[in-house]
């Protein structure tokens, strides 16, 4: 396989050529999608995967249609068969592009790559575009669009948005079956130590220093003390190499 360089120009002749059928394919599956994982977040799936793309030697033969179709069979969060969620979707996408005449060679690293962007599926990533599309997944639980899906996707699920009493926990273990922020400390903070490549890494790290200004805001309106949350943060970053520069920043 010829590894195709991320260039504009290369995806400008791939979205003519097959973009507008996989799209609309996507719109079609998605239709019923959560507002956290409808099409909106394919797209900026996709913009992310290529932009770490950039500078590396990925296919983007492979690395665009698995971005597009990761997500292509909706499994609610809740549900019991939520860990083979990429499994269908690759599945799923494989049957697509196989019926829409796809070169056939790119089909098994397509199926590959979206089998193991989910953290729930335990798939270890053995390809570089794998690993482009799981980092481009994750950065959507980051910044200001990861704060927005993160409770929205809370309210669906009728949670609370933090526990009375000790909305960051320092003293008890959180829960994020039950409050939102607790989704913070139980994932979200210890996220971009599982980024795979380094411009996802470093985009990752950037994206967190957003959600540590948000929860020192919040804890100044419900009347904690910076340093409060900070003990929590700290304690969930544990020993991260980037623990001091996420940190550092009071704000945009
Ligand atoms: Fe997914
Ligand atoms: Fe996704």
């Amino acid at each position: 396989m010829d590894p195709v360089n991320g260039n504009s120009a290369y995806r400008e002749s791939w979205a003519s050529t097959w973009g507008e059928r996989i799209e609309r394919f996507v719109e079609q599956q998605l239709a019923d999608a959560d507002s956290g994982h409808g099409v909106e977040h394919v797209v900026r799936v996709v913009e992310n995967a290529f932009g770490l793309a950039n500078g590396t030697d990925a296919d983007l033969a492979v690395l665009l249609p698995a971005a597009w179709l990761h997500d292509c069979v909706i499994v609610p969060k809740d549900s019991p068969s939520r860990n083979q969620a990429s499994r269908m979707a690759a599945a799923r996408a494989r049957q697509f592009l196989t019926e829409i005449a796809y070169p056939e060679e790119r089909l098994a690293p397509i199926e590959h790559a979206i089998a193991a962007h989910s953290f729930s599926a335990r798939i270890p990533c053995e390809t570089l575009e794998a690993k482009l599309l799981q980092d481009a997944d994750r950065l959507e639980a980051l910044g200001a669009i990861g704060l927005a899906r993160c409770l929205m996707t809370g309210g669906a699920m009728r949670q609370r948005l933090y526990a009375p009493g000790e909305p960051f926990p320092i003293g008890r273990q959180p829960d994020d079956t039950q409050q939102s922020v607790d989704h913070f400390f139980c994932k979200l903070l210890g996220l971009h130590r599982t980024m795979q490549t380094e411009s996802g890494r470093a985009e990752a790290v950037r994206r967190s220093r957003f959600l540590v200004v948000f929860l020192r805001q919040l804890a100044i309106e419900l009347g904690y003390s910076v340093s409060e949350v900070d003990r929590s943060i700290e304690s969930a970053l544990a020993d991260s190499p980037d623990l001091v520069y996420i940190m550092e920043w009071s704000g945009v």
